[in-house]
């Protein structure tokens, strides 16, 4: 009973349904689906939430949220009610067994009025330490059995260290199979990090130079100006280690450093980015502060106008709270490419700007021809992969300036994805959940890959542990973080760059 678009009729389960994912990714991502034609055309939304609302109260939230966070502004009437007719609420707590029967009764009258079984996925918007509870309970319902129709979606953080991962997928693929498992990195379904495979293997330009003969250095940075809002409660005991880099932030180093896959096969490109993260040197417990730094965010104004409060002074944090909103790291993987290459990671909230960017700076060319007063701003190339706000490639190259003497100048070759194809990219989760529903993993997370980048920070998490920062905060809101991220650089002669703004991007951070 596949449908005209493709898609076999589903049934999208979320567990968690009244909470802030759902509200504001969730449901606006399969709304814009919904607007784009792309759902399959026989689709049901069943929110399993504890609350007692109504679907009237339960869509009618939906609403707002879709309103509030979709990339294309309000809902019209029309498309609303189209899709709400959907959506249903079912009152009920997953891990009590009563919820069993119910659901079960549901999702067998669904599949009874479309005649015949459904795919169903399973989207477990929950707490990390209800994850295994709930996947229990679909198993022991019968639920989530039929390993090409039935899936389970596992939002991150996956465990909260190589132990516990590894703890969680043996219950996972314990109950489950992996084919069945489909865990969200949403950076994996942002529209220029999945670029970058179609940049750097669809392209004969870059790849012969990709590597240690030509690339100095690489630096990521994923800033934020946020701080950490209402999730505390998560937060506090996550850290920008955790919650950033042990995910976000080493599948971007993945993509950029892997070898060429063979075929764009979910598992061929999965083996050759867990190829990089078993090639990352592995940082020894003395040496932690020669490869990071953490820092925590004090009072400070954002913009230069607004003053906000420190991380201890936000609701939910501990006052006394050690733990960092910031982390700069120095990685190195050991391979024949990448052999003495810097990888530097930054990420942090509260900072100057909101931007996240791959900077690959190449070497120097051989021979400088040119006199010294035609190379007085002389820098060497620089490919910037912006991945968000203002998604694109700018390649920094030198030219000359126009003139009737021979003077150089760095200029930039701007690629702008909004220009360029003329509409807004999807949003990370419309990619990914229409993968789920399609049972594509590409974009996924295997869980040898979890543990292994889990292994990658595990030393680092491990001293931190062992000694708390005695001094936090120690970076003011609104900029680029602590002098400690300044020092890690200028051990090997070198600094961050600034992030290079199109002028649109300028002028929103000046918002
Ligand atoms: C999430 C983190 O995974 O990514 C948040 O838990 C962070 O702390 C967010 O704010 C950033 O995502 P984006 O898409 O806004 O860069």
């Amino acid at each position: 009973m596949t449908t005209p678009n493709g898609l076999d009729p589903t049934l999208f389960i979320v567990f968690g349904a009244g909470g802030d994912l759902t509200w504001r990714k969730l449901v606006p991502a399969l709304y814009n689906l919904h607007l784009d034609r792309q759902l399959p055309e026989t689709f049901a939304l069943i929110g399993v939430d504890r609350s007692s609302q109504s679907d009237e109260a339960f869509r009618g939230h939906l609403r707002e949220g879709v309103d509030r966070f979709s990339r294309r502004g309000k809902t019209d009437d029309a498309s609303w009610t189209a899709f709400a007719e959907k959506i249903s609420i079912l009152n009920a707590d997953f891990t009590a067994p009563e919820m069993s029967a119910s659901l079960r009764k549901r999702l067998d009258q669904v599949d009874k009025s479309w005649g015949g079984q459904a795919n169903r996925v399973f989207y477990l918007a929950i707490p990390p330490t209800l994850i295994e509870k709930a996947a229990a309970r679909l198993k022991d319902l019968g639920l989530c059995q039929d390993c090409s129709r039935d899936r389970l979606v596992v939002e991150k953080p996956f465990g909260r260290d190589l132990q516990s991962a590894r703890a969680l997928d043996r219950t996972l693929t314990a109950l489950f199979s992996e084919s069945q498992i489909f865990r969200i990195d949403h950076y994996l379904g942002k529209e220029t990090v999945q670029n970058l495979l179609a940049f750097r293997f669809a392209n004969a330009l870059f790849e012969p130079i990709w590597d240690r003969r030509y690339i100095d250095q690489v630096q990521i940075t994923v800033a934020e100006t946020v701080g950490v809002g209402h999730r505390a409660g998560y937060y506090d005991h996550a850290g920008a280690l955790r919650d950033m880099v042990q995910n976000h932030l080493l599948q971007i180093l993945c993509l950029i450093a892997m070898e060429a896959p063979v075929s764009f096969d979910a598992d061929e490109i999965r083996n050759k980015k867990i190829d990089v993260l078993r090639a990352i040197h592995p940082i020894r417990a003395e040496k932690v502060h020669h490869y990071a730094v953490r820092g925590q965010y004090g009072e400070g104004r954002m913009d230069g106008v607004k003053t906000v409060p420190g991380y201890r002074q936000e609701v939910g944090v501990r006052p006394e709270s050690g733990t960092e909103t910031f982390v700069a790291l120095r990685l190195f993987v050991d391979n024949w490419r990448w052999q003495g290459v810097p990888f530097y990671l930054r990420t942090g909230k509260r900072l100057a700007q909101k931007v996240s960017q791959v900077s690959i700076l190449f070497r120097p060319v051989p021979h400088q021809s040119f006199p010294a007063s035609a190379v007085e701003n002389w820098q060497p190339n620089r490919l910037i992969i912006r991945i968000q706000p203002e998604e694109g490639i700018t390649l920094r190259i030198q030219a000359k300036q126009p003139g009737t003497r021979m003077l150089l100048a760095p200029v930039d070759m701007q690629f702008c994805y909004r220009e360029a194809f003329r509409k807004t990219p999807p949003e990370a989760y419309e990619t990914l959940l229409l993968d789920v529903m399609r049972g594509d993993a590409t974009l996924f997370m295997r869980a040898d890959q979890v543990e292994k980048a889990w292994e990658v920070i595990s030393p680092v998490l491990k001293s931190w542990e062992e000694t708390p920062a005695g001094d936090f905060p120690d970076y003011v809101s609104g900029s680029w973080g602590p002098e400690s991220a300044d020092a890690l650089l200028t051990q090997d002669g070198r600094s961050w760059f600034d992030p290079v703004l199109t002028e649109r991007e300028g002028e929103e951070g000046q918002k």
